[in-house]
């Protein structure tokens, strides 16, 4: 990637953790400069903090990706602060415990959808806006392995999941002539806070998840932050509209 993201401004909602913290410290190692979205305001501000202390421009910014006004608000903040936006990384996302479909309850319906499928659309539209006025941009989504396959219990979850592809692959086809590359990432079992809260919950749920693995090991939030990086390189300039799966493995068996 050479000196490619030294001039670039990169956000990354849900930056707080997992994922998120990793792919913004992956911008900021390349010298991008980040943006750093998410409801846990105190732990962007130290993550930027700490960023800063470390001669990396960053900004951290209190976001709930369920309300468009703070969405809007965010991209214009950062338009404001650094002139531009050149990559975005739709990252936040919550899962639930898993319930059968017939025993799952409107709330968590409404919920997940906010979050997962309308926080990622309320980002895309004003991450879209700016980067049509700028002919230029890359936009990555958080999918899942649940945008692309089922499982029980997690109904919802894989409908947003599919549903963030959806967005993904429409999108991606109404920009491509217009210098802005739309994808999605979609991770296996990555070590996580999420995960790591899943495994407390039920702490035979851990075996289960090795076992299913054909590398035996969980992701690393490190391996996403790269595939992320990639997609939003002149490397991957020809990749458009895709679903890149990094899952150990877990989905070719
Ligand atoms: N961990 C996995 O195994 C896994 C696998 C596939 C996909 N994913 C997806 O990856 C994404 C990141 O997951 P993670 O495992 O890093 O989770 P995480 O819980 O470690 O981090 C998620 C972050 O999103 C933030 N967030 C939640 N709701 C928000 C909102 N409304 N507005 C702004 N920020 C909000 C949280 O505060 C948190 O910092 C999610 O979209 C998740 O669905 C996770």
């Amino acid at each position: 990637m050479n000196n490619y993201f030294n001039d670039k401004v990169a956000l990354v909602t849900g930056a707080a953790s997992g994922m998120g913290l990793a792919t913004v410290r992956a911008f900021a190692e390349v010298g991008a400069t980040v943006a750093l979205a998410d409801v846990n305001d105190d732990a962007v501000h130290s993550v930027a903090e700490e960023l800063a202390a470390g001669g990396h421009r960053a900004l951290a910014i209190r976001c709930d990706v369920t309300d468009e006004a703070q969405v809007a608000a965010m991209v214009g903040k950062i338009v404001s602060t650094f002139g531009r936006l050149d990559a975005a990384f739709n990252n936040a996302g919550i899962q639930v415990p898993a319930v059968e479909t017939a025993d799952a309850t409107g709330e968590e319906f409404e919920r997940l959808m906010a979050i997962n499928l309308r926080g990622v659309w309320n980002c895309m539209k004003y991450e879209l806006l700016r980067m049509r006025e700028q002919g230029s941009g890359a936009i990555v989504n958080n999918s899942s392995i649940g945008g692309l396959i089922g499982n029980p219990g997690l109904a919802i979850y894989h409908a947003t999941k599919h549903g963030v592809l959806g967005l993904t692959k429409s999108a991606a086809l109404e920009y491509a002539m217009r210098g802005i590359r739309i994808n999605a990432v979609c991770p296996g079992t990555i070590d996580t806070p999420m995960v790591a809260e899943m495994v407390a919950r039920q702490p035979e749920l851990m075996s289960d998840i090795l076992k299913a693995q054909p590398n035996g090991r969980m992701g690393r939030p490190e391996e996403i932050a790269s595939a992320v990086l990639w997609l939003c390189s002149p490397g991957a300039g020809f990749v458009i509209g895709h679903a890149l799966v990094v899952d150990g493995g877990y989905t070719i068996r």
